[in-house]
């Protein structure tokens, strides 16, 4: 069951051939697909030969082959983890119930909601993404940035198949509208604000792999939790998959900052841009866009949809199964924060309420793991700074910091102190013009450029100077 059949027009692991109405119809839809990536998906790269992994298993190790592959020839396909024996929903109203292989009627257009939403996401960071094979740093990252996109392909993939598989008709549209709406569009955008904003530079890449992936792994995990089965097989084999994005996140800021000590310093000054370097200072204004819009992705801090969601054992918290509870949560209670005057605290709220505010809770205390390591380089280097995650508050676009200024410890200010500060906190148009200057590509395999230093090994027991990409 595990092994994916590769002889298949799409590969994958759920016996499709056994089913030629739905076999047929995703055949229809491969060629749609195909043709958005051509459209929409990495510039220049269709002759590109890239040292990529494909999944030719799901169970535990060695479920990926490496190699060559040219671009538009990658084999994106359908992997559902292997089914648990015996699962039963394990949250909600439906608690102790058999996990559901079929789309539970009344939740029909809840489900289809979470898949669309997630779906969604796949192919719009392909599109954000899509112009930085032209300023890429070495070969190294320019085949991390093709296998994080050619990964988010296949999870757009992963979320097609449930809708046609599982919703019929209007599951069909749904697969269609995916590839309609596009990153940025001004008519059909995609469904959620951090995904319509172009990433223009690589320092931001690595900032998106970092944090907006790592929304990804949150959300996926809750999902993961799901008492509708095939959603739960599906995520629980992208969260495998999504942890290379985070790699590339994690390593690529890091070698960031290692290279800005460097710089720091070889020169005896943390102005550092005069060297080519991005000074600390910049790093964590990108640190705190990103990390800001992320913690948007994650929505209200009071939601009676989420609660819905949950009720229904549609999606539940991270790590479900972990936690210590009774995991109904009726009479259970969370602290959410509040803004009062010009503080924000905390109010005791419904945990059924406040499961997004948990969900954003436990996303925060991840993101802080890789902050504390690029800190480490820092401090290693003898350098007295530190970069630190903004307040929650600060610069919110949902929920109920949505109106507020706060600064990025925590204070709630006026509005003309906000303006007197911002350039200070956010990347100003300055700022983007200075990254994207020294943006220059770098193509000679094992070379560098001067903003960043290399990795510390390479990919799949390559040395870091394999040439990842042939370009012919
Ligand atoms: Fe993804
Ligand atoms: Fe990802």
């Amino acid at each position: 069951m595990s092994k994916v059949d590769y002889s298949q027009k799409i590969p994958n692991n759920v016996n499709l051939s056994d089913d030629r109405r739905l076999q047929r119809a995703l055949e229809n839809w491969q060629p749609a697909f195909l043709n958005w990536w051509d459209e929409l998906g990495p510039v220049d790269s269709t002759d590109y030969e890239v040292f990529l992994r494909t999944a030719i298993d799901v169970s535990g190790k060695g479920w990926a082959h490496f190699d060559m592959v040219r671009m538009p020839e990658y084999r994106w396909g359908i992997f559902l983890a292997d089914q648990e024996e015996g699962r039963k929903v394990n949250f909600g109203a439906h608690k102790g119930e058999d996990a559901w292989q079929e789309v539970p009627g009344e939740y029909r257009a809840e489900l289809r909601r979470l898949i669309v939403t997630q779906g969604d996401t796949e192919p719009a960071s392909v599109e954000q993404q899509r112009r930085l094979g032209r300023t890429c740093p070495s070969l190294y990252d320019l085949r991390s940035l093709f296998q994080v996109n050619v990964e988010e392909g296949r999870h757009l993939w992963a979320m097609v198949y449930l809708l046609h598989a599982y919703f019929g008709r209007d599951g069909r549209e749904e697969a269609d509208e995916m590839l309609q709406r596009h990153s940025g569009d001004a008519d059909k955008p995609r469904i959620l604000e951090a995904f319509n904003v172009p990433t223009l530079d690589w320092l931001s890449f690595f900032m998106f792999t970092y944090f907006q992936d790592r929304d990804g792994k949150y959300q996926l995990s809750s999902l993961a939790e799901s008492g509708f089965d095939p959603l739960s097989r599906t995520c629980n084999f992208m969260l495998t998959e999504e942890a290379h994005h985070m790699f590339v996140g994690e390593t690529g800021v890091g070698r960031v900052v290692q290279r800005s000590t460097e710089l720091i310093k070889e020169h005896d000054t943390m102005d550092i841009r005069q060297y080519g370097g991005i000074d600390l200072p910049t790093i964590q204004k990108w640190m705190n866009f990103h990390f800001s819009i992320c913690l948007d992705l994650f929505g209200q801090e009071k939601s009676t949809n989420a609660a819905n969601f949950y009720n229904m054992g549609l999606k539940g918290r991270y790590q479900e199964t972990k936690i210590d509870d009774d995991h109904q949560l009726d009479n259970d209670f969370y602290m959410v924060p509040e803004i009062e005057g010009n503080k924000v605290v905390m109010q005791e709220i419904g945990a059924l309420a406040s499961i997004n505010e948990r969900l954003r809770n436990d996303y925060r205390d991840d993101c802080q793991r890789g902050v504390d390591r690029w800190n480490k380089t820092i401090s290693e280097a003898g350098i007295d700074y530190q970069l630190t995650l903004p307040h929650t508050a600060f610069h919110r676009n949902i929920g109920t910091f949505a109106d507020a200024t706060v600064s990025p410890d925590g204070n709630v200010i006026s509005k003309e102190e906000w303006d007197a500060n911002v350039n200070d906190w956010l990347p100003t148009a300055e700022d983007r013009a200075f990254v994207e200057s020294i943006m220059v590509p770098v193509t000679e395999p094992g070379k560098m450029a001067g903003w960043i230093a290399a990795p510390a090994r390479g990919i799949q027991g390559k040395e870091p100077d394999f040439e990842y990409v042939k370009f012919h």
